[in-house]
């Protein structure tokens, strides 16, 4: 074990994942403030094995009045170093498709289904590549603070991206070419009020096959119309 691995995982070891408590329920308290204190709880987050392997965890980025939340799947490689969601490849492309549509990093919120990277050697965050999917398990040990969140913004439309993020927040194993782009329900729990979700591809899969643009660019254009209403 390095020795930056050995302080992480001694780090983590007396932290507790629950953030404190708040004596003012979060439904009648600013946005900013529960996503302040969700971010707070999601660093001290142990849950799962994967807080004590990670550099730094990945919350969420983004503005505390986004009417569209995006939501990916896992921090990779270059977002457990800079501690924020989509800053590498697929990031870049993430912002040119916000873009293609008006949309901005700054106007939106960003988020992941599970907070910390998930890593095939966790022993080595610094090896490129060392990346996985989530398990159940840490999806169902993580799954907690994305609803939080998406409570605590009240956005009016969740955007997934990638298979992962829609059969996890839709329940719904339906390939990802059999449900992009049509519109869905979601109910983040709690009596929240339901929140309208589009799914669509992973911009890491458009990298990988390009013929996939035009299909998200038809649901960008759906998406610009849904917000274009009042
Ligand atoms: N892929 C994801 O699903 N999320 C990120 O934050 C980066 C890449």
């Amino acid at each position: 074990m390095t020795r930056a691995l050995r302080r992480r995982v001694a780090l983590s070891d007396d932290s507790d994942w629950t953030a404190a408590p708040s004596p003012v329920p979060a439904a009648s308290r600013p946005a900013a403030e529960v996503l302040a204190e969700l971010a707070a709880g999601i660093a001290a987050c142990r849950r799962c094995p994967l807080g004590a392997a990670r550099i730094q965890a990945v919350p969420g980025v983004g503005s505390p009045q986004a009417r569209v939340m995006f939501v990916g799947e896992g921090p990779g490689f270059d977002e457990d170093h800079q501690g924020e969601p989509f800053v590498g490849r697929s990031g870049k492309l993430l912002d040119k498709i916000m873009e293609s549509i008006g949309l901005s990093r700054a106007a939106v919120y960003i988020a992941n289904i599970v907070k910390c990277h998930p890593m095939t050697d966790p022993t080595d965050p610094e090896k490129r590549g060392n990346d996985r999917p989530p398990s159940p398990e840490e999806i169902a040990a993580c799954r907690g603070w994305l609803d939080a969140q998406i409570r605590a913004l009240r956005p009016r439309v969740i955007v997934t991206l990638g298979a992962v993020a829609a059969r996890v927040l839709l329940q719904d194993a339906t390939p990802i070419t059999r449900i992009r782009g049509r519109w869905r329900s979601y109910d983040p729990g709690e009596g929240a009020p339901p929140v309208l979700l589009l799914p669509t591809f992973h911009p890491a899969a458009l990298l990988r096959n390009p013929d996939l643009k035009r299909d998200v660019w038809s649901d960008m254009k759906s998406l610009r119309e849904e917000l274009s209403k009042p």
